[in-house]
C-alpha cells in the first residue's frame, strides 16, 4: 500500500477560514448497518465503497465512518483490540485503502473514527496488564487501584459506568498473586470490555500519536474523536459523592469529563495533522456542561469543529430553536472555528421518532409516537439545520426520512448498556437496524444475507428505490437542499444569521441573498412572500393578502426562497 495525499483537485488548501470542513454537509456511515458486500448479514467497507455513487449523488462532502477497527464488538467496535487492523467482518486493510482511494476519487473526504479514552479488553496491552499481575507496568497505562473495605471487595471510588452499574470491575489476579487484598480493579466509564486508558501515561500519548500517522499516511482527511471530553480524569479520581451519576449525552460537570488537561493532547495532535498536506481534521464528541466549554476544544491550535449538541437536544420550539443557533453562533465567533448542527447519530433516536413525542422525553424513546407528524417536523428541521452557516452532519438513513425501530425484541438487541441495570443508552439499536436500499428482496438490498437487526416490514416503501425520483420524497428533498447548497456557496458560510420579524412559533432568517422559513407550528401561517420559491418542506400555497403576495406556510415546514 503507498501512501497517497488527501485533497480532492477543486477543494481550496490553505487557510484556516478556507478550509473544506467549514461550510461542509458530512454524512455518517455506521459500517455495520450501512450496506453488506459479501452477503453475512453485517455491513462492511466493501458494501460502502459500491455504494459511494449514491453519496455523491446525494450531494455531500463527506464520509465519517464510525469505527471499522479489530474488535471484540462488545459496543459496536467502539472497544478497539487493534487500532492499525480491520475487523475481519468488515474487511482489511487493503479494502480501507481501496475505500478511501475509491471516495477521493469522486471528490469525497473521509473521516474516520478515533476511540481514544479506552480500548477493548482484548487489546494486547491490557491483557498482558492482566497477565502481569498487581504490579505489572503495563497496569500504569490503564487505571488499576486496589480495592476499598477490608478485604478491597469495594471500588476505589463510586463513579458509575454510563452503560449502568459500577465504573470499576475486579480482575482475578493470575495464581491469586493478588495477595490478602484480593484483585485489583479497573476504571471503565463504558462497558467492563472498554478500559480506560491513563492519559498521564507517556506511552498512551505516543502510542495515539502513531495510530494518527498511520491513518494519515493512508489517506483519512481527519478524525471524529469519540469520547474528546473524557481522556483526563481529575488528579485523584476523588468521589462524586452525590447520587447524580454519569451522563455522557447531558451537561453535569465529573471529575472524569471535560477537565483541562485534555486541550494539551489536543494541541499536539493538531500540530501532527497541520504536517499533512490536504486539509486533515480533528471533530470532537464532547459533551460539554456549556457550548462556551465545546468551543474550548476548537480554539486555532486545537480541533477544527466539535459536534453541537445542544442543537440534537433542542425541541421543535421556535424560541428554543433561535436561542440555541445564537448561542452556538456567539459561541464559535471568538474562536473562529465553523458552528456545527447534527439532529441524528447513532447513539439517539432518531429525529423523525424524536420530533413525533411529546417534548422533554431525551433522546432514548421506545414509542413511535405521531409518525406523520415526526416527519413532517424532521423534514423542516433539516432545512433549517442546512441553512445555517456551518458544518452539517447526516446520520446515514436520515435522508429517507426513517423513524426509530422501536420494537426491537429483547433477544435481537446489542446494544451494551441494554444488559446493564439502569443504563441510560439502553435503547440504541433502533437507530441502528440497516438501511433499506431496494423495495423487496433480502434485507430490502441492504446484502445477500439477511441483516443483524430485523428490518421493519415498513422499510421497502421507505428504500431508496421507493423514494428515487418520486417528487416531494424525503429523499429527493435531500438531494434538492443539497443541490441548492451547493450552488449557493453562500448557505453555509459565514457565522451569523440575520432574524427577521416573524409570527410567534415562525422563524425567518436571512443569510446573502437567502431567506429560510419555518413554521414551528402545527397550524398554517400566512405571510407575506420572501421571495423566489426554491424549496420547501410541505406543500407551501401561495395567495392574494392585504399588501401584497402572501404565502401560506404549512404546520411544521419549512422553505427556503431566493432574495
Ligand atoms: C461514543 C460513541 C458511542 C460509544 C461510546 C463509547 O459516545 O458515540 O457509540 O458507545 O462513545 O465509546
Amino acid at each position: 500500500m503507498t501512501q497517497h495525499l488527501a485533497a480532492p483537485a477543486h477543494h481550496p488548501t490553505s487557510g484556516t477560514h478556507t478550509g473544506w470542513w467549514r461550510d461542509a454537509v458530512i454524512y455518517q456511515v455506521y459500517p455495520r448497518s450501512f450496506a453488506d458486500g459479501n452477503g453475512d448479514g453485517m455491513g462492511d467497507l466493501a458494501g460502502i465503497r459500491d455504494r459511494l455513487p449514491y453519496l455523491k449523488e446525494l450531494g455531500i462532502d463527506a464520509v465519517w465512518l464510525s469505527p471499522f477497527y479489530a474488535s471484540p464488538q462488545a459496543d459496536a467496535g467502539y472497544d478497539v483490540a487493534d487500532y492499525r487492523a480491520i475487523d475481519p467482518v468488515f474487511g482489511n486493510l487493503h479494502d480501507a485503502d481501496a475505500l478511501i482511494r475509491a471516495a477521493h476519487e469522486l471528490g469525497l473526504r473521509v473521516i474516520v473514527d478515533l476511540v481514544p479514552n479506552h480500548c477493548s479488553d482484548q487489546h494486547d496491552w491490557f491483557r498482558q496488564a492482566l497477565r502481569e499481575g498487581p504490579g505489572s507496568r503495563l497496569r500504569e497505562r490503564f487505571h488499576f487501584r486496589p480495592g476499598k473495605g477490608v478485604n478491597g471487595e469495594l471500588p476505589p471510588n463510586d463513579w458509575e459506568s454510563i452503560f449502568g452499574g459500577p465504573a470499576w470491575t475486579r480482575v482475578e489476579e493470575p495464581d491469586g498473586n493478588g495477595g490478602e487484598a484480593g484483585g485489583e480493579w479497573y476504571l471503565h466509564l463504558f462497558a467492563p470490555e472498554q478500559p480506560d486508558f491513563n492519559w498521564e501515561h507517556p506511552a498512551v500519548q505516543d502510542e495515539f500519536r502513531s495510530i494518527l500517522r498511520f491513518w494519515l499516511d493512508l489517506g483519512a482527511d481527519g478524525f471524529r474523536v469519540d469520547v474528546a471530553h473524557g481522556l483526563v480524569k481529575a488528579p485523584g479520581l476523588p468521589d462524586i459523592g452525590g447520587s447524580e451519576q454519569l451522563k455522557l449525552l447531558g451537561n453535569d460537570v465529573m471529575p472524569f469529563f471535560d477537565q483541562d488537561g485534555v486541550h494539551e493532547i489536543y494541541r499536539s495532535w493538531r500540530r501532527i495533522l497541520d504536517e499533512y498536506e490536504g486539509q486533515r481534521v480533528l471533530v470532537a464528541e464532547a459533551w460539554t456542561p456549556t457550548v462556551e466549554r465545546t468551543a474550548l476544544y476548537v480554539r486555532p491550535d486545537e480541533m477544527h469543529q466539535a459536534f453541537n449538541f445542544q442543537y440534537l437536544t433542542t425541541n421543535w420550539d421556535a424560541q428554543e430553536l433561535r436561542g440555541v443557533i445564537d448561542g452556538s453562533l456567539a459561541a464559535m465567533r471568538p474562536v473562529g472555528a465553523p458552528t456545527t448542527w447534527v439532529l441524528s447519530n447513532h447513539d439517539v433516536t432518531r429525529h423523525a421518532t424524536r420530533f413525533a413525542n411529546p417534548p422533554g422525553l431525551g433522546t432514548q424513546l421506545r414509542d413511535q409516537g405521531d409518525r406523520e407528524l415526526g416527519l413532517r417536523r424532521a423534514r423542516a428541521a433539516t432545512l433549517l439545520m442546512l441553512a445555517l452557516p456551518g458544518s452539517a452532519y447526516v446520520y446515514q438513513g436520515e435522508e429517507l426520512g426513517l423513524p426509530d425501530v422501536t420494537d426491537l425484541p429483547d433477544e435481537v438487541r446489542q446494544d451494551p448498556s441494554f444488559f446493564r441495570a439502569e443504563g441510560q443508552d439502553g435503547f440504541r439499536d433502533g437507530c441502528r437496524v440497516p438501511i433499506p436500499w431496494t423495495r423487496s428482496g433480502s434485507s430490502y438490498g441492504f446484502g445477500s444475507g439477511g441483516s443483524w437487526l430485523p428490518q421493519p416490514d415498513s422499510w421497502g416503501e421507505l428504500s431508496v428505490e421507493a423514494q428515487t425520483g418520486v417528487p416531494g420524497s424525503t429523499l429527493e428533498l435531500y438531494r434538492a437542499a443539497l443541490a441548492v447548497r451547493r450552488e449557493h456557496p453562500g448557505l453555509g458560510a459565514g457565522d451569523a444569521v440575520t432574524w427577521l420579524d416573524a409570527p410567534e412559533g415562525v422563524l425567518a432568517l436571512a443569510r446573502d441573498g437567502f431567506v429560510c422559513t419555518t413554521n414551528t407550528t402545527g397550524a398554517d401561517v400566512e405571510l407575506p412572500v420572501p421571495g423566489a420559491l426554491l424549496l420547501a418542506s410541505g406543500p407551501v400555497a401561495f395567495g392574494e393578502g392585504a399588501g401584497g403576495g402572501t404565502v401560506v406556510l404549512p404546520a411544521d415546514s419549512t422553505a427556503w426562497w431566493a432574495v
